[in-house]
């Protein structure tokens, strides 16, 4: 039973009946929670329409809706504003379908399968902050999915081709100059290890990368390894290989450590086989044609306001470019999964660039027209001076130093009653997760955001770490009245007070789920999540629940709290963070 939408159709037969045709009809949350739960405003738009006086129309509404069970109070406000309340039974009702089987808020009516894009780690390069938001919007997106019942696939999509290989190739090659790779006459078979670790291409990378940036002839070199290594160099290969599978191996470590793992770990040297079938195609229709040296797609439409220039598909040296693999890419996705839609969650700054490549491919019909592409763009994590987040000496931030500082944090201020230093590890590692995720994820995925460690660990305010505090509270308490001998059962009874404001809170949340998945912003979960549990530690504060002398009461408000722990859990492990047991 979906109360929101059963409301609407109540109302619109209310104004059919009554003469006034089919309207839209949409149940909003209240402006005025001190006159009810919801609130529908059609009365203004039909009156605008038809010049008539809005509170006739809202009067008919409240009089219908007030003889219904399912409503409480439904009266008119200002100029025709219908504010409706559900009866403590409609509410106890819809609660108590949650509290038998939660997989009822968990639904759509989206029947298509999505393909999502996110994460887009560079081998030989260690992340860095600006990965976190990709790899935490993504993961969430995808666990939403999952939970709403829609097929999805999700893929990494690495950068494991491009001139970072010839930095860090150029970088062994000075240190370890003997090495069987660098020699052209070479026949034998290559070995499979390389005398460095993972730990050691962290600093290996930005070394050589300084030093091309400083240095033309290192450049030069930096783009004949890079040329060489894409054009079939046996020895680079190798040696590429043997870097990639290091890197790979430490960059799912760290999506580990932030719960985010993928269906596919593929890069985009995987679409290589596809770039002669789709370059082939471009030149037979016309779609490439050269410019200065170079070979592009147009993809300018008339009613453009900012001129979009032309995507790039070869470059002048006969190399292909980003670009191109990301249509070779698409090609291969559409090809192998055949998705409805396909989401790129990216850095803002690489929207026109998408805006290029979707274009193209729609124009030349790599992708089908009935296939969605989405940019599901975000911005960026600042540091308080409001630009990107950097280390103390000005670098850039390595996702793995910020995660360590914060988990650092987190532990200091851990309660000290927790003394097992292993358990102490686990649970810090939890929190600090909850912190950076839960930052991350609040404020609307296209907006930038100021990072603040010592806000974000705050157990007070809008945080992960009050979050997780919150439900393990829930938890104890469902606990000591287990241990007492109770046992959770169904609601039967509220106050109508706080327990009421939560309930009603319920009534929202599949078609905010819906909203979060239909708008690719998961921040509404993260808005709700907060909401609830906010409502819910006000009621815990009012009522002593335990020793509440009313037994139906008493038990009841154990199966309302029961029910919030659910969705809380359900919801936290959408946003990609863990509950410890106890903090
Ligand atoms: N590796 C890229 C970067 O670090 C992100 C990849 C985004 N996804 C894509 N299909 N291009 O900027």
């Amino acid at each position: 039973m979906n109360l929101i939408t059963k409301t609407e159709e109540l109302v619109k037969e209310i104004l059919e009946q009554n003469g006034y045709g089919i309207q839209n009809v949409v149940l909003e949350n209240t402006s005025r929670p001190d006159l009810g739960q919801f609130q529908i405003n059609v009365a203004m738009s039909i009156a605008k329409k038809i010049h008539c006086n809005p509170l006739n129309v809202a009067t008919k509404i409240k009089n219908e809706l007030n003889k219904s069970e399912l409503f409480y109070n439904v009266n008119i406000a200002g100029a025709g504003f219908v504010n409706i309340s559900f009866s403590n039974n409609t509410l106890i009702g819809f609660a108590n379908e949650y509290l038998k089987d939660l997989k009822q808020a968990f639904t759509t009516d989206y029947k298509k399968k999505i393909f999502i894009d996110y994460g887009g780690a560079n081998i030989a390069k260690a992340l860095h902050v600006g990965h976190l938001r990709s790899a935490d919007i993504g993961e969430a997106l995808k666990r939403l999915t999952q939970m709403l019942g829609i097929e999805v696939v999700s893929d990494v999509h690495f950068g494991d081709i491009g001139r970072q290989s010839g930095i860090i190739i150029s970088e062994i090659k000075r240190n370890f100059p003997d090495l069987v790779f660098f020699d052209l006459n070479f026949k034998g078979k290559y070995p499979t290890n390389i005398p460095i670790t993972a730990k050691d291409l962290d600093v290996l990378y930005p070394i050589a990368s300084k030093d091309a940036k400083e240095s033309e002839e290192r450049m030069e070199e930096v783009r004949q390894i890079t040329s060489d290594l894409e054009s079939g160099n046996k020895g680079y290969i190798a040696l590429w290989n043997i870097i990639k599978k290091l890197s790979i191996k430490n960059i799912k470590k760290i999506y580990a450590r932030i719960n985010t793992s993928f269906d596919l770990w593929e890069g985009e040297s995987d679409c290589y086989p596809y770039i002669p079938t789709i370059l082939e195609h471009f030149k037979k229709n016309n779609f490439m044609y050269e410019s200065e040296g170079a070979y592009v797609i147009d993809v300018a439409e008339e009613d453009d306001e900012l001129k979009i220039p032309p995507l790039i598909v070869i470059k002048t040296n006969g190399s292909t470019v980003y670009g191109t693999r990301e249509l070779a890419t698409l090609y291969s996705r559409i090809k192998r999964f055949k998705p409805d839609e396909i989401w790129y969650v990216v850095d803002n700054r690489q929207e026109m660039y998408f805006k290029q490549v979707f274009r193209a491919a729609y124009k030349t019909g790599l992708v089908p027209k009935t296939t969605e592409l989405k940019f599901a763009g975000f911005g960026t994590m600042n540091g308080n001076d409001g630009k990107p987040f950097k280390t103390r000496d000005g670098g850039v931030m390595q996702l793995t130093d910020l995660l360590d500082s914060v988990k650092q944090i987190s532990l200091e201020k851990l309660n000290p009653s927790i003394t097992n230093t292993k358990q102490r590890e686990e649970i810090s590692k939890k929190i600090a997760v909850s912190a950076v995720k839960f930052a991350d994820l609040l404020p609307n995925r296209s907006t930038d955001y100021i990072f603040d460690i010592d806000k974000f660990v705050s157990l007070e305010g809008k945080t992960g770490p009050y979050l997780l505090y919150s439900v393990i509270r829930i938890k104890s308490l469902l606990n000591k009245a287990i241990a007492k001998g109770l046992s959770i059962g169904k609601i039967e009874i509220l106050t109508g007070a706080t327990d009421k404001d939560i309930l009603s809170k319920l009534v929202t949340l599949n078609k905010m789920l819906n909203k979060a998945f239909y708008t690719q912003s998961v921040n509404d979960i993260a808005e709700y999540l907060y909401n609830l549990i906010t409502t819910y530690n006000k009621f815990y504060s009012e009522n002593n629940i335990l020793n509440e002398q009313n037994i139906k009461l008493r038990d009841s408000w154990l199966a309302l709290s029961q029910l919030i722990y659910n969705i809380s859990k359900s919801l936290i492990e959408i946003l990609g963070m863990e509950i410890p047991e106890k903090m």
